[in-house]
């Protein structure tokens, strides 16, 4: 599968957890697009914009907030591929802004794309090994979840 990984990091965070779930999916013999938001544009992942999932990573500004540079970045991909259905979110957040904005950024995004596939919250950063167990499993599901589909559908297949 073609999979694009898109993420906004202010200090790093995300940065590292978007590492993680480029790895895994590398490993499992995806070819990943790679955008840092803010930085990079929708053009920075290659000449097709479409791809086959795609993967949202986003901290959370004051109050839940998605940041801007991701916000850009979204419009740019709704403006080029429309909503996606293929489409999960990951992020970083912190407790200490408040239990009802924990990670707020990963809740809005996936619930302006309307995805039905898991979110990965993860508090500050990625550490030490049980950290490491959620993002493989978090994305072997989605992988395991969209490979399945395809063989389910035959004319997906044959397309
Ligand atoms: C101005 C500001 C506001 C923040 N507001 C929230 C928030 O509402 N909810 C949350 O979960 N985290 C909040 N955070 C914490 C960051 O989302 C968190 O530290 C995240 O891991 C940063 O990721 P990064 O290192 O990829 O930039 C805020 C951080 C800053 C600097």
């Amino acid at each position: 599968m073609r999979i694009l990984i898109a993420f906004s990091s202010l200090s790093g965070n995300t940065r590292d957890l978007a590492r993680m779930v480029r790895a895994r999916c590398a490993e499992r013999g995806h070819a990943v697009s790679w955008i840092e938001t803010g930085v990079q544009t929708l053009a920075d992942g290659g000449p097709d914009p479409r791809h086959d999932l795609y993967l949202l990573g986003s901290w959370s500004d004051n109050g839940g907030r998605t940041p801007v540079e991701m916000k850009r970045f979204i419009a740019e991909l709704v403006e080029a591929v429309g909503k996606p259905q293929r489409i999960a979110v990951f992020g970083t957040g912190e407790t200490q802004w408040g239990e009802e904005h924990y990670c707020g950024a990963v809740r809005r995004i996936a619930a302006f794309f309307g995805t039905r596939l898991p979110r990965l919250e993860i508090e500050q950063m990625p550490h030490g090994g049980r950290d490491a167990e959620r993002v493989r499993r978090w994305t072997d599901h989605l992988l395991d979840t969209i490979e399945s589909h395809e063989h389910a559908d035959p004319a997906r297949r044959i397309a």
